[in-house]
């Protein structure tokens, strides 16, 4: 695993933002897989800023977001489908035909998480995914105990994730107990990872992920078997990293 520990969130959000913006250069037409949460926030700014420098295009890109809660309809401003859209899509010339996130709304959710699997599958695979990291070891919503195998799948959200996530609802009753989200299996597939964790609060489930077992007890562990990953850190969500 590669391990570039930036000076600030500035610095992390920009380096990854570079990498993203090379991966689109170098290849007009790929697949990127997206994630949502509080530490992407300064990525999408920074990739956005290159996107208006004219430094490449989302014309052909097609995105894959990670997740999306189960319930919430796209409108919904809680709904990772709303953040995209303020976070990027509505700043980018990305063909709107091209995005993809889970729909937490469908009527069937076996049928929506085989068809979101499908459309990964058909166009090509992923090219490079972003990934953030829950306190719990969580990558996507694959909580602890996660089947390695599994793919697209509804999975129910744990305590911990929950109480995280309330920061961003107006109380902990509204966050949803449940999301669609895609699988270990599905993540491990992407050709190029870039997981990214800032602030303190996430340095000691780095180190567990980077020097720990293997172990569906932190899902992200699994990410030490992945030929291509970019682990990119502030200082603060790095500082217990031996090298
Ligand atoms: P955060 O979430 O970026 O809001 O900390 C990360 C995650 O839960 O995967």
């Amino acid at each position: 695993m590669r391990i570039i520990i930036g000076e600030n969130y500035r610095d992390m959000s920009r380096v990854a933002a570079d990498m993203m913006a090379s991966q689109i250069i170098l290849k007009p037409e790929s697949v990127i897989g997206l994630a949502t949460g509080g530490t992407p926030i300064g990525f999408y700014k920074e990739l956005v800023s290159l996107h208006n420098q004219g430094k490449f295009s989302f014309k052909q890109v097609k995105t894959f977001n990670l997740d999306e809660y189960y319930g919430l309809d796209k409108n919904n401003l809680q709904s990772y489908h709303y953040y995209m859209v303020e976070n990027l899509f509505k700043h980018i010339d990305i063909d709107l035909n091209n995005i993809n996130i889970p729909d937490g709304t469908a009527k069937d959710i076996e049928a929506e998480c085989k068809s979101y699997e499908a459309k990964i599958k058909n166009a090509g695979g992923i090219d490079m995914q972003l990934l953030g990291i829950g306190i719990n070891g969580h990558i996507g919503f694959n909580e602890p105990d996660i089947k390695f195998e599994a793919i697209t799948h509804l999975v129910n959200l744990d305590e911990e994730t929950i109480e995280a996530n309330s920061r961003f609802f107006t109380s902990i009753e509204e966050v949803p107990r449940s999301a669609i989200s895609m699988g270990i299996k599905t993540i491990m597939h992407a050709k190029k990872i870039i997981l990214l964790a800032s602030g303190n609060e996430k340095a000691k489930v780095i180190e567990r992920m980077l020097n720990g077992p293997i172990t569906p007890d932190l899902p992200a562990s699994i990410l030490q078997l992945h030929p291509d990953v970019t682990l990119i850190v502030d200082k603060e969500a790095g500082e217990l990293i031996r090298e």
